[in-house]
């Protein structure tokens, strides 16, 4: 018996090696597209964009905005108490990018909208303590 081609005998038509190659990768690569921008969406939370505290705070150290707000936001006689702060992430992004006072303005080529977001959130998670909760006020105030 004649040895028959396994191809013909199955009707399939074997593809040029390149070009099946070619179209392989095609598709993978259009898949792992669609599969990291599901991903993301999935990750993308509805409202605030997360960020990170830590990272905020380490942002807020470098870039010297403790000069003026204090370590923890908590302001100076050079700039306003921010801890805590009732703005939202746009309202801070918005003046920080350009302030209307005597603050320097910080460009997206110094602090990306990414690290302002974490600097946000460090923000967010320093309360500016109240006078009652400073025990020497409260000692002075006994007086
Ligand atoms: C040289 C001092 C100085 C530095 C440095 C500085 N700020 Fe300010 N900032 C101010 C002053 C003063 C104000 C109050 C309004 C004004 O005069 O601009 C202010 C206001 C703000 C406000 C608005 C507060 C509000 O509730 O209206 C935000 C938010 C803020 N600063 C964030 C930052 C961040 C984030 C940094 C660092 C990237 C920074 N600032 C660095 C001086 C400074």
């Amino acid at each position: 018996m004649k040895p028959v081609n396994r191809f013909e005998s199955r009707k399939i038509h074997p593809l040029p090696l390149g070009e099946g190659r070619v179209r392989v990768s095609g598709g993978t690569a259009l898949a792992l597209l669609l599969l990291v921008s599901v991903v993301c969406l999935a990750q993308t939370p509805a409202q605030t964009p997360a960020g990170n505290a830590e990272n905020g705070k380490r942002l807020f150290l470098k870039h010297d905005c403790y000069w003026c707000h204090g370590t923890a936001g908590q302001g100076s006689s050079a700039g306003a108490r921010i801890g805590g702060t009732a703005l939202n992430l746009q309202g801070v992004m918005r003046y920080v990018r350009q302030p209307t006072g005597s603050m320097p303005a910080f460009t997206d080529k110094v602090l990306t909208d990414q690290e302002l977001t974490d600097i946000y959130a460090y923000l967010k998670s320093v309360q500016a303590p109240k006078a009652a909760t400073v025990p020497l006020l409260n000692q002075l105030r006994e007086k």
